[in-house]
Formats: C-alpha cells, structure tokens, sequence
C-alpha cells in the first residue's frame, strides 16, 4: 500500500527512482510522482494520477531537472481520490522540501486545524500533506532536516513511513517509520531507502532493517538511524536472498502467470534444508520449542489468501499434532477482546509480513503474553520482527497482487509446523511422520503435472468469458480451496464468485443454483478413508439436477464424477491433506485465464494493492 523509495549517491536520481517505482508499483498505482534535488540546489517534482507509465510518459515528453538525491511515489489512495493534487510528493517549506508517505496520520484534522490557523493554504485533500508542512515549519525553525523529523513524528499518530528531501540539504534522504514498512539498501557511495527490498535490489542486494519508531538518515557515504528521541539503536544487515531477475516478467503474458508456474520451486524451496532423515528440521523453532510442546491451543491469525492457508493449517495441526486450532481473520481477532489462555500459541501467516490488520493482532497477542511464531514470505519485514519467531517461506518475490505461490509456501510452511509438533508432543508416530515429509517432498513434481493442463484450464475460461457469477463448492480440506477459488475470480476478473462448503449447500446455498449456473466443485479423493467422496459426488447430482453447469476437479482415475460432471480437470494421486496444494493451481489459472480473456490487467486488479498497510 503505496511504494516509497528514496536516492542519495552518485547516479542519476529519476533512473533509481523510477526503476524502484516499477517494482513496487504492485503496492499501489492509483498515482505516482518524483522529487529530485538538481545539481543548482532546486527542488524539482513531478506527479501524475494514474499508473506509474503516466509519470513516465510525461517525463519522456517534458524532461525534469534531474541530480543525485531524491525521493519517488506510487500511491494507493486513502484520503483523497487520485487525482494529480493528491498524488506525493507534497511539498513544505515553501515547496523547498517534499515528503511522500505511506500509512494514514489518524490525527490529521486536528493538525490542519492547527496549521491552517498559522496561515498555510492546503492543496489536497490527504492527511499527508499536514506532515509536509509540519517539516516545513520545523525545518525553518531547526535548520536540520533530520532533527525536524523527531518534532514532527513526536505529533503524529497512526501508522506512517515518511520521506522528505529538503533543497538546502542536497545529498540527505530522511526517513522514518511507525507501523509501516522501510528498509535500508547498503550500496558503495549511495544509499537507499524502499518500502521492501524490490525498490533497490536492482542496486544491491546488502540490505538493513529499520525497527519501529526509528529515523535514519541516508547520504552517499553513511547511514544513520536513531530513536525518535535521536538515540542511537541497533540495525541489523541481511543479504537479500534473491536477486532483480527474480522479480522481472521474463517472457510470462504477467508476473500472475509467472508465479503460478513458480509453485512447485516455491514448494520445494520452502522445503529445503527443513527436513531431516524423516524428520522435520527447523531450527529457527528452538527458542519457542518449550511453548510449542506445551501449547494448549493454536490459534492462526491472518487475512485473505493467507487466512485460507490457515485453514489448511487448522487441519493439519488438529490431525497430526492433537491440538485444537482456531483460525481467525486478523482485524475480526483484534477488536473484540479475545480470550488469549497463557497455552496458546498464535500463529500468523503473511506473504508481505506487513499487513497492518496482522501486524496489529500479533503484537495485541503478544502484549497479552502469547508465543507468536510468524510465517512469512518477506525478509526483514515487521511481523516476523516482532514475533517470538518466525519461519520464512521461500516462494521468492511475489508481485502480481493476487496471491498464488505465497499461499502454495505457506499451507506447506504450516503442514511442517504440524508434523514438528506432532513430533514434539509424540501424536504421530516417526513412520507416519516420515510417509507425511516423504509427500510433501512429491509434491513439486505432482504440481508441475497439474500445471501442464494450464491450455486446457485457459480454454476453459475463455468459453465462459461472459459469465457473471460462478459458485465454488468443497469439503473438509476442500473447503478453503473453494474459497481461494472464489476469492481468487472476484479479486482479478471481478465475477461475483462465493466459496461454500458443500455440506452447507443444502441450509440455503442451493437455492442460487438455476440452469446454466456455473459450479466448480472440489471432490475429494475416493480413497479417502472418512468417506466424503461419496456425499461430495451427491452434492453434484443435486446441482446438476438443478439445471448446474459442473466442474469437478477430482482426481485421476475418480470415474464416478464423470457421469454428473460437464468438464473434468484431474489431479494426481496424493494423501488427503495434500490434495488442496494440488487443486488450487487450476482455479488460479483459471481466474486469471478469465479476466486475460475480459482485457483486464490481471496483476494490477482495480482498487487492490498488494501490502495492506492501513486498517
Ligand atoms: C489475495 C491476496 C490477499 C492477501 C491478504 C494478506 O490474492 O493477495 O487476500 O492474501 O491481503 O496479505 P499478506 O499475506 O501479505 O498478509
């Protein structure tokens, strides 16, 4: 939610800026704009509504007064619609200083008050311009960009990452953070700064993490990060563990089509080195290992996509470890005063690990003296900082908005925390935990068959291009699969879609069904031992019956959906909690087949933006 990144060094500004912006333009693209700091000392800015090629068209056709300092923007409007006016950088100091922003400032009104009543004309309708001329005035009266900072972040509340350059202070980026995403890139002779590690890794790949309620100062040759009361604290350097090309299209039609043929690597990746001889193997557990064996109860808090992962997650704990799990969407755990017994253990799941409505659950658990371990799919970010521990899922760089390999790394990521618990609390025995690691290990190979039906599944999508509602139905581990199916057709083709579990379809579902209506169901596997293949092949005939048009994906060799089903799409053989990571390539697929055959951009879905980092 909104892409910042700032440049001091020795290179041309607008080139790092704008190459930032395009890999962060997944965070928000309702706008765009630049503040550079030319070598005469001025400040010069541009900002355009619309995508970020808005921007740079208007920059080709009118060039602007480019230096070696500067800060850029991709929004995702809050306060104030995209408009050119809204659009950052906004400026203070009489337009010698522009700051860019990301987060909302929930005390706005007040200080516009106070702002107006000093005299300043307002030329948006954001909360981030009070910030800008807040700095403005601090500035005049500090003379020192990074000292006006600690005055201005000591009035605001909410959640913000703040940029500001300031043209008497050439070769200085300022920055700093409350609940929002910033990271330092560590170059030779320049500096960045970026709401994650894409702004920069094109630079380098040497990166530092920048904890809460912190300012850090970059000029070409240092960094420099401090409290809000200027004191120094700790940083922590990291490598970033891939590199620009991982988050480059290649020859993909999207970065979504990418992605999803990525799945299986991002499977086996988030494996790797985490098993053991038949055993799981993850280390970066130890520390919270007394409270994983004695947790009493799991409760997994995340949203959306990752909310569906954690209901997988929920399965798996309940089967193999013997624990009881409740998952929970994080901004529904938040506000409502849940009970939190000192047993249980609260695990979040996040592709971006800055989601404000997780981030927010997490650190209300864990003030209330829950362990929280976080899964997460993005170094150095705020929830696994403030977990007790975290377990990073390695489905590299996702930047299409909808979310495809993240979830196939986490549902994995959570089905290994399972079996360690199962293996710490002694639920299953090492043989069945050695046959669960031995599947988990197959599925790569099962996931790369799967997706060779991907011109079968676009076929598929494009015959039913005028479609405006299609229903999804599962059961059991079925069931979170049918409702990512749906998520996953409304997000990027914006066909009203809803998941069910079929079991519910007979309490007051069914009656959406009419001739015609288009019904994907998940069947579970006939060898199943509790049997719900055959309630499940019920549930067809009783939509079919009822004039359906039915898409079973059901597994190889399953011939007793044939008879009820219009098209079949089969996946391979795998134990029943497995199955899930299987059916939901084709349900991706096909949603983005769909909205491809609509015109519609499928990795830039309208009003979404990738990291949710407001409430
Ligand atoms: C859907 C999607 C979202 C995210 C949700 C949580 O395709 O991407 O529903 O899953 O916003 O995001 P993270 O995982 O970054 O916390």
């Amino acid at each position: 939610m909104c892409g910042i990144v700032g440049y001091v060094g020795n290179k041309p500004s607008l080139d790092v800026l704008i190459g930032g912006l395009k890999r962060l333009e997944y965070r928000g693209y309702d706008s765009a704009g630049v503040a550079v700091i030319a070598p005469d000392g001025s400040l010069n800015t541009r900002k355009r509504a619309g995508k970020l090629n808005r921007l740079t068209d208007d920059l080709a056709a009118d060039a602007l007064h480019d230096g070696t300092t500067g800060i850029g923007h991709t929004r995702w409007a809050t306060h104030g619609g995209p408009t050119d006016g809204n659009a950052h950088p906004h400026l203070g100091d009489d337009g010698k200083l522009a700051l860019i922003h990301n987060g909302i400032i929930e005390n706005f009104s007040e200080l516009k008050a106070e702002l107006l009543a000093r005299g300043h004309e307002f030329t948006s309708e954001t909360d981030t311009e009070v910030a800008a001329l807040l700095l403005g005035d601090e500035y005049r009266r500090t003379g020192n960009l990074t000292v006006a900072f600690r005055d201005v972040v000591a009035r605001l509340h909410g959640a913000f990452t703040l940029l500001a350059v300031h043209q008497d202070e050439p070769g200085v980026v300022v920055g700093a953070r409350r609940n929002s995403p910033l990271v330092i890139g560590l170059g030779e002779g320049e500096n960045f700064l970026g709401s994650d590690v894409a702004a920069f890794v094109e630079h380098t790949r040497r990166a530092m993490e920048i904890g809460q309620d912190q300012i850090v100062t970059i000029r070409p040759d240092s960094v420099t990060v401090t409290d809000f009361d200027g004191e120094p604290v700790e940083t922590r350097e990291f490598e970033v563990a891939w590199d620009a090309s991982a988050a480059e299209k290649g020859g993909w039609s999207s970065f979504m089509a990418k992605e999803i043929s990525e799945e299986p690597d991002a499977i086996a990746n988030t494996l790797r080195g985490r098993i053991g001889d038949g055993v799981t193997d993850l280390s970066e557990l130890d520390s919270i290992a007394a409270a994983l064996k004695d947790a009493d109860r799991v409760l997994i808090l995340a949203c959306g996509t990752a909310y569906y992962s954690g209901l997988l997650g929920k399965y798996a704990i309940e089967k193999w470890a013997g624990v009881p799990a409740d998952v929970e969407l994080a901004h529904e755990f938040r506000y409502r005063d849940p009970v939190l017994s000192p047993g249980t253990l609260v695990i979040s799941v996040s592709q971006s690990g800055e989601t404000m409505d997780t981030l927010m659950a997490v650190k209300y658990a864990k003030e209330r003296g829950a362990t929280t371990l976080s899964i997460c799919n993005t170094q150095g970010a705020t929830i696994a900082r403030e977990s007790s521990a975290a377990l990073f899922t390695h489905a590299g760089p996702e930047v299409a908005v909808a979310s495809t390999k993240a979830f196939v790394a986490q549902v994995v990521a959570l089905y290994l925390v399972a079996l360690h618990l199962a293996e710490l609390r002694g639920s299953r025995s090492p043989e069945e935990i050695a046959d669960d690691l031995d599947q988990l290990q197959a599925l790569p190979a099962k996931l790369s068959k799967v997706l060779e039906s991907g011109e079968r599944i676009a076929d598929l999508a494009r015959g039913m291009s005028d479609t405006r509602s299609v229903l999804f139905l599962g059961r059991n581990v079925g069931y979170p699969i049918a409702l990512e199916g749906a998520l996953k057709l409304k997000e990027i083709a914006y066909i009203h879609a809803e998941g069910f579990a079929a079991g519910e379809l007979k309490h007051g579902p069914i009656s959406l069904i009419e001739p015609g209506q288009r019904v994907f169901v998940v069947v579970p596997s006939p060898r199943d031992s509790n049997s719900l293949h055959p309630k499940v092949v019920s549930n067809i005939q009783e939509i079919r019956a009822r004039g359906a048009h039915v898409i079973a994906i059901a597994e190889e060799g399953d011939v007793a959906v044939l008879p009820f089903a219009d098209d079949v799409l089969r996946i391979p053989l795998a134990g029943p909690l497995f199955e899930p990571l299987l059916a939901v390539a084709p349900l991706q697929i096909f949603a983005m087949e769909l909205a491809a055959a609509k015109g519609l951009d499928v990795d830039q879905p309208r009003n979404l933006a990738k990291s949710v980092t407001v409430e």
